[in-house]
């Protein structure tokens, strides 16, 4: 299967992920069958890509041409014959995925790609009652909201084909993605591992009241963040090496690792209830102001602004 063949997706799930899929498919011209058992979710996934269409880069079509190729239905199976892949996005619960994907492996030609939206669960742990095809079946890890955010984690079981690896990533490039491919599962991925090493710190150091929410925020957006959306963490040492990876371990490595082991002596404890709504207080001081929709609105502008300057330089 090539990215080229794919020409009608199936989105099983439209909540946060789900819309957004279903927003960018829309909007390369793909055709989309959507399901979703909750009350009221065709009508909140029209509001959603009424609000949310317009910050699609390189749309290939208007919103409203686009609604066209959607099709929302109450059950997908009298469909899986007709789609080319799909994309799940139901609940992160391994019960839920077992039965879905064991149900979906069953029913789908064996040619259609089946991945997995799951932010954490290894695949290996839901294919287990897949007994047609679970060769065609992987993650596809997006960033929320998938409609904006390049990257796509995709995770293989040790049972995935080659083959199905290079057609997810063929894919996700074409709708304009910026597929990694993680080489072994591991709980988390990569992108949520190294978001989890960096919000733990966030948490011990605005616990012990070393750094206020806002000061912290701060830091990212003003700071480490807007680096990072350049150079990612090891072209920043690079540069701050004066272009030498080895120099910069050399020089600052010691350093490095005595804030790293008194950061060990001062974890956040994830168990803690007193630490958690220790925690909570300090956060609301922040977020208690916040204006959700106007920050996701803002959000989007600044991505897609961003993302633009990038594909520039
Ligand atoms: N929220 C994020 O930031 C994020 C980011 C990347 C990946 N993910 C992953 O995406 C998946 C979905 O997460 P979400 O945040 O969109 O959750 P969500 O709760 O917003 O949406 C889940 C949707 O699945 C629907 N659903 C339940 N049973 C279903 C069924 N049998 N068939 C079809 N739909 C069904 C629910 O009604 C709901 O609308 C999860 O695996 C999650 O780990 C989430």
């Amino acid at each position: 299967m090539t990215s080229t063949s794919i020409k009608t997706v199936g989105v099983i799930g439209t909540g946060v992920i789900g819309a957004s899929w279903t927003a960018l498919f829309l909007a390369k011209g793909l055709r989309v069958i959507v399901t979703d058992p909750a009350p009221g979710a065709e009508s909140k996934l029209h509001e959603y890509l009424k609000k949310n269409c317009w910050a699609i880069p390189n749309k290939i079509t208007t919103p409203d041409k686009y609604l066209q190729n959607l099709t929302f239905v109450e059950d997908i199976d009298p469909y899986l014959g007709e789609l080319d892949l799909i994309q799940e996005n139901g609940p992160e619960r391994l019960d839920f995925k077992r039965r879905l994907f064991a149900h979906l492996d069953a029913k789908t030609p064996e040619h259609v790609l089946i991945a997995s939206s799951s932010s954490g669960l290894p695949s290996s742990e839901f294919v287990t009652d897949c007994e047609r095809s679970p060769s065609r079946i992987l993650i596809g890890h997006p960033f929320n909201p998938p409609h904006l955010i390049p990257l796509v984690e995709i995770v293989p079981h040790p049972k995935t084909g080659d083959e199905h690896v290079t057609a997810a990533c063929e894919f996700y490039r074409s709708l304009g993605k910026d597929p990694i491919v993680v080489k072994r599962e591991t709980s988390g991925f990569i992108a949520n591992r190294l978001q989890a090493a960096v919000c733990a710190e966030a948490y011990s150091l605005i616990s012990r009241g070393i750094v206020s929410a806002e000061d912290l925020y701060k830091t990212m957006t003003s700071g480490l963040g807007l680096r990072w959306a350049f150079s990612g963490p090891i072209m920043t040492n690079l540069l701050g090496g004066g272009g030498d990876f080895g120099h910069f371990m050399d020089h600052l490595g010691p350093a490095m690792k005595s804030w790293l082991d008194n950061m060990h002596q001062h974890q956040f404890d994830m168990d803690s209830t007193t630490e958690k709504e220790n925690l909570k207080e300090k956060v609301n001081q922040l977020v208690s102001h916040v204006n959700i929709e106007k920050t996701e609105k803002d959000r989007d502008i600044f991505l897609t602004g961003l993302i633009s300057a990038r594909s520039e330089i």
